[in-house]
């Protein structure tokens, strides 16, 4: 996997058919997903449950390409090797999630995986320099994490901070929580190459009708790229 800044949607299995989860990573990937990003949630750091490693594992063989795997849990530590283990190519744990960030981040590299630190929208970025070459991805949460469809909360000033202090380190910055073709283009000029996107990429189809899949990634592409100079 080579770095690239170039817009990257991520659509959220979150807001997919959970009976059909091999088929919809199939669909999103076939209508131009670039990577496929699973939301695992607690019911104790988020007031909401998913899944597990289980299955991660199951869903790992149809996903061609990058596996994102946002951990919503406290403790991350006992469950690092397993996401691994399922075949996650990037694991992220909240700043908020423990008081040992800086172990959870080497438990991580040294499971094989790529390493994302998530911020929630409360959560400043006081610390993240001291952690920054531990770090391959950092993901600012435009929404209170635990569920999908929620209102967009503008970080448009921690992003640009963020990207000022990352710098030419190859460090992804990816956005989480109510990405649209509106809120989109204010990410991408921020300075964000990653775009999350759950209700807003599977709205309108399914696995038997995946053609807005492609519709919706397209648009919220579109409107990134439009905002960042790049020719589409
Ligand atoms: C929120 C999750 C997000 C969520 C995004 O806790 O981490 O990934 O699914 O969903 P939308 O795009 O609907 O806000
Ligand atoms: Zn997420």
């Amino acid at each position: 996997m080579t770095f690239s800044r170039a817009i990257k949607i991520a659509p959220s299995i979150l807001a997919a058919d959970f009976a059909n989860f091999g088929a919809e990573c199939r669909a999103v990937e076939d209508q131009g997903a670039d990577w496929v990003h699973v939301d695992v949630m607690d019911g104790h750091f988020v007031p909401n449950i998913t899944f597990g490693p289980a299955t991660c594992a199951a869903i790992r063989p149809h996903i061609r390409g990058v596996m994102d795997v946002h951990l919503m849990i406290a403790p991350v530590d006992p469950y690092i090797d397993g996401f691994a283990k399922a075949g996650a190519d990037f694991i992220t744990a909240h700043m908020e999630a423990g008081p040992h960030i800086h172990r959870t981040l080497q438990a991580i590299r040294a499971s094989g995986a790529k390493a994302g630190l998530a911020l929630n929208p409360g959560t400043g970025l006081d610390g993240v320099e001291n952690l920054l070459d531990m770090l391959d991805l950092v993901c600012v949460m435009t929404v209170n994490p635990g569920f999908g469809g929620q209102k967009f909360i503008d970080m448009t000033d921690k992003v640009q901070r963020l990207r000022a202090m990352i710098g030419a380190r190859p460090i992804h910055i990816e956005i989480d929580g109510g990405i649209t073709p509106d809120t989109a283009p204010l990410m991408a000029r921020a300075g964000a190459d990653v775009l999350v996107a759950g209700s807003a990429v599977f709205k309108g189809g399914s696995v038997e009708h995946p053609a807005p899949y492609g519709d919706n990634i397209r648009a919220i592409r579109a409107a990134a790229e439009g905002a960042v100079g790049v020719a589409v």
